[in-house]
């Protein structure tokens, strides 16, 4: 057994990173059983649960979407705010009774809420029924803690970052847009955020490797990849290599996969070489997401940002220059402790400013073992609801106003699969990043189409397919 450390967990130290190749195991004691997963949070875990898809296939188990029907369920969890906890713990309330009628049923729990001492703790003392507990070091694990275990409750979390694993069979959720990993852990410390702890020390992997996943991806006409981090800008700061976040993007460009996005990107890393390089190669997206979380510097000096309000403003502005058509969506925190109304004031302006294309807004959520839940939060719930609904109905307006430049301007979409809300649609992306809702033949799906913008609302396109372009 391993407990997670919280206090470990912040250490940063100069132990060797090694890469090594997934172990993938493989067996058939789990031949057609069925596994039931269930990711909260971030893009990190989706593409985590990739893996654990891989993981549990390799072992034999196929998908089930009905719960009922599982011999294996696995939660891939988040633990970025409070409601993200509560929700864990609602969902395996239900998973409980489950097992009580199916003691043979396997449960296994990962991702960042174990990797909180708190967590791991409840887990062990609190849910014995709980088979098998892993953190976000020791995926690779996943398979072995599997084939051994014999419904005693086993928690491996470790809090000293993990290395490199290359090589996982992953099982993707799209045949057409991937996931790329480029590094993993965040050492930028925002006093709000937990996932330095949970995920550990930066740690980017090799060009090389990278560069060798999207040339497989192509050949396997993926049309899209989004190379994905905490915080791509400081890519291969870890690395004492000569080569930076700009370098891998132009590599990734040369290697012509139609199309290439990023995530996420903090304001603090962004260099003008990076804006070349994108401006420079048109299979390059014109998005950005450039989470801003304050528009007071204040607050901004609180949460430990590293930037001022009136330094965001201007790469925001030399952004927009210098990528024609670009689209720009942030995250905001609203209610960080000391918040005042004219600190508040200062985000509005920014939004106000930068009228952003989309934006995803939080109240601010303390988590502990954080610097700033050392800080009284002495904001009421009332004040930060109020500012929140303030804030949303802004962003919503500038979302809906920035669609709307889209109407009748005919796009280029990918389109992604058959949309849920309307079977004789498809839905896909502009270049942008905007949902659009298509009427096209489902043989398009995979593929980039044009498609003539006919309805704008704040949250999606509407559009249909065009065979020629006149305009
Ligand atoms: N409370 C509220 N929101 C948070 N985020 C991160 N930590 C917290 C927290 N403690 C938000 C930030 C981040 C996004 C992924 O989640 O805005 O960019
Ligand atoms: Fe992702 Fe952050 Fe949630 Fe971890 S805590 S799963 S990194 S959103």
């Amino acid at each position: 057994m391993h407990m997670p450390d919280l206090k470990e967990a912040r250490i940063r130290t100069n132990k060797e990173v090694l890469t090594k190749k997934a172990s993938n195991l493989k067996s058939n004691k789990f031949k057609n059983k069925k596994y039931f997963l269930k990711t909260y949070g971030c893009q990190m875990n989706v593409h985590d649960s990739e893996e654990i898809k891989g993981i549990l296939e390799n072992l034999g188990f196929v998908n089930t979407n009905i719960l009922e029907e599982a011999d294996i369920v696995v939660l891939n969890t988040c633990a970025i705010r409070e409601n993200a906890h509560d929700k864990m713990f609602g969902f395996l309330g239900r998973v409980k009774h489950l097992k009580k009628a199916k003691p043979e049923l396997l449960i296994a729990i990962g991702g960042c809420m174990p990797e909180q001492e708190s967590i791991a703790n409840l887990l062990k003392e609190k849910y014995p029924f709980v088979d098998i507990v892993f953190g976000t070091h020791n995926i690779n694990d996943l398979g072995k803690m599997i084939l051994e275990n014999n419904h005693k409750q086993e928690i491996e979390v470790y809090s000293i970052e993990g290395d490199i694993y290359e090589g996982m069979d992953y099982v993707r959720d799209s045949k057409y847009s991937a996931w790329v990993n480029i590094m993993y852990g965040c050492d930028k410390f925002c006093t709000y955020c937990i996932v330095p702890y949970t995920r550990g020390k930066q740690r980017s992997r090799k060009m090389e490797d990278i560069l060798n996943e999207i040339k497989e991806l192509k050949e396997n006409n993926y049309q899209e990849i989004t190379l994905l981090g905490q915080n791509v800008n400081a890519y291969g700061k870890d690395l004492n290599l000569n080569y930076d976040f700009a370098t891998l993007l132009e590599e990734t460009a040369k290697i012509g996969i139609a199309r290439i996005r990023f995530v996420t990107s903090h304001p603090w890393d962004f260099t003008d070489k990076m804006l070349e390089v994108i401006s420079k190669y048109p299979n390059i997206m014109p998005y950005i997401h450039l989470p801003l979380q304050s528009g007071s510097n204040n607050i901004l000096r609180l949460m430990g940002r590293r930037y001022t309000k009136e330094e965001y403003l201007t790469l925001f502005n030399k952004i927009k220059a210098k990528i024609p058509n670009v689209s720009i969506t942030t995250d905001i925190i609203v209610g960080f402790p000391n918040e005042t109304e004219e600190d508040f004031e200062e985000t509005m302006d920014v939004v106000n400013k930068c009228q952003f294309d989309s934006a995803f807004t939080f109240i601010y959520s303390p988590r502990e073992g954080t610097p700033a839940a050392l800080i009284k939060d002495n904001i009421p719930l009332e004040v930060k609801e109020k500012r929140l609904q303030i804030l949303n109905k802004k962003i919503n307006e500038y979302s809906l106003m920035n669609n709307q430049k889209y109407l009748n301007k005919t796009v280029k979409v990918l389109l992604i699969g058959e949309s849920e809300k309307d079977q004789n649609k498809l839905y896909g992306y502009t270049e942008t990043m905007k949902l659009v809702n298509v009427i096209a033949p489902k043989s398009d799906i995979g593929k980039i189409i044009n498609v003539k913008i006919t309805d704008a609302k704040s949250f999606s396109l509407d559009g249909e397919k065009v065979i020629f372009i006149n305009n």
